[in-house]
């Protein structure tokens, strides 16, 4: 770990392109200390003492809103929690006013979902006059989602030393998975091949083809993985017919039963949730032993506590990583 690369050196995370390898490499350190002390009641740092993470979530979520609002609570600081279905918003206030009254409510950092790719872009380019806050994207529609990736990667470094070289396909609607697109990015630049698999319509974008390798036929190459992340159809993004019946999505591109068994014993399974059992994923995987679905969640708070305390809070960061080495 190299401390003397300054890892405070971004504003804001809108993708995992804004995290260097260098500082991906101290957010997992961290990460690790933080899971290592979670054991003890009373042993976190107070990093986030006084400080007012706000989570605006124009979409609905389970696993990320509760992971940030923990991992806020967790280093003593405050959450400011605003929801879509219950604000101003069904009233006619736009995404812009809503964030600069949240903001000036008092926030340190704006934790943003929105169904609109690259939303966290256009706040921080239209706001840069008026508004200094650090902005976190936590999804943007199907753009990225790079809490999650970074989440994934920090998962996948407690299985394995190295990411150098391990095979992980991505399987389902990876067109409109943010999360797909992220991991692409990050597990790809960490040394992983990846492999992505689904519905001819639902795959990559020319630009993500470069970094994962399709294949059409999954059960070709299943056999050979050391992990299958499982992604459902995210049909809120749908526009147009571009997918096939739910039981052909889960009998061609799903990790039915009868893939599961050509795993190899020791293949991680990840899903960044939601699961739906017998729809992209089947029961037996979701409850084996080589599935992570839960540890990612557990871990997906450690890594956005080290994230938070990042960015809002450099140098009490810097001095707790130093004190802990
Ligand atoms: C995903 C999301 O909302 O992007 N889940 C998550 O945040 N862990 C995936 C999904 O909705 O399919």
């Amino acid at each position: 770990m190299n401390l003397n690369h300054k890892p405070w050196a971004f504003q804001h995370l809108h993708s995992t392109t804004d995290i260097p390898t260098p500082i991906f490499d101290v957010l997992v350190h961290a990460a690790r200390k933080l899971k290592k002390i979670s054991s003890t009641p009373g042993q976190y740092p107070t990093l986030l003492k006084g400080r007012t993470i706000a989570t605006l979530f124009f979409e609905n979520s389970t696993r990320t809103r509760l992971s940030f609002e923990q991992a806020a609570q967790r280093l003593g600081g405050w959450v400011s929690s605003f929801t879509a279905q219950t604000s101003s918003l069904s009233k006619g206030e736009s995404l812009l006013d809503t964030t600069l009254t949240v903001n000036a409510l008092g926030a340190d950092c704006l934790v943003i979902r929105h169904s609109e790719s690259g939303v966290t872009y256009t706040l921080a380019k239209s706001l840069s006059t008026s508004l200094a806050t650090p902005l976190v994207n936590a999804g943007d529609g199907s753009h990225e989602h790079p809490t999650q990736a970074l989440s994934d990667a920090f998962t996948l470094l407690e299985k394995w030393e190295t990411l150098k070289g391990k095979k992980i396909l991505i399987l389902g609607d990876i067109l409109h998975s943010r999360v797909a697109h992220s991991n692409i990015e990050l597990l790809s630049r960490l040394g992983a091949k990846i492999f992505v698999s689904g519905p001819p319509t639902l795959l990559p974008s020319t630009q993500q083809e470069n970094r994962a390798e399709i294949v059409i036929n999954p059960d070709k190459v299943i056999g050979e993985m050391n992990a299958v992340m499982c992604l459902r159809i995210q049909q809120e993004r749908q526009t147009g017919a571009n997918l096939p019946s739910f039981s052909e999505y889960f009998h061609y591109w799903g990790l039915t039963q009868e893939r599961f068994q050509k795993l190899q014993k020791n293949t991680l399974i990840l899903d960044p949730g939601p699961v739906l059992r017998e729809v992209h994923i089947c029961s037996e995987a979701v409850e084996s032993s080589q599935s992570c679905i839960l540890e990612q969640v557990r871990n997906g708070v450690f890594m956005r506590m080290a994230i938070l305390s990042l960015m809002c809070n450099p140098t009490g960061f810097e001095q707790w990583m130093q004190d802990r080495l």
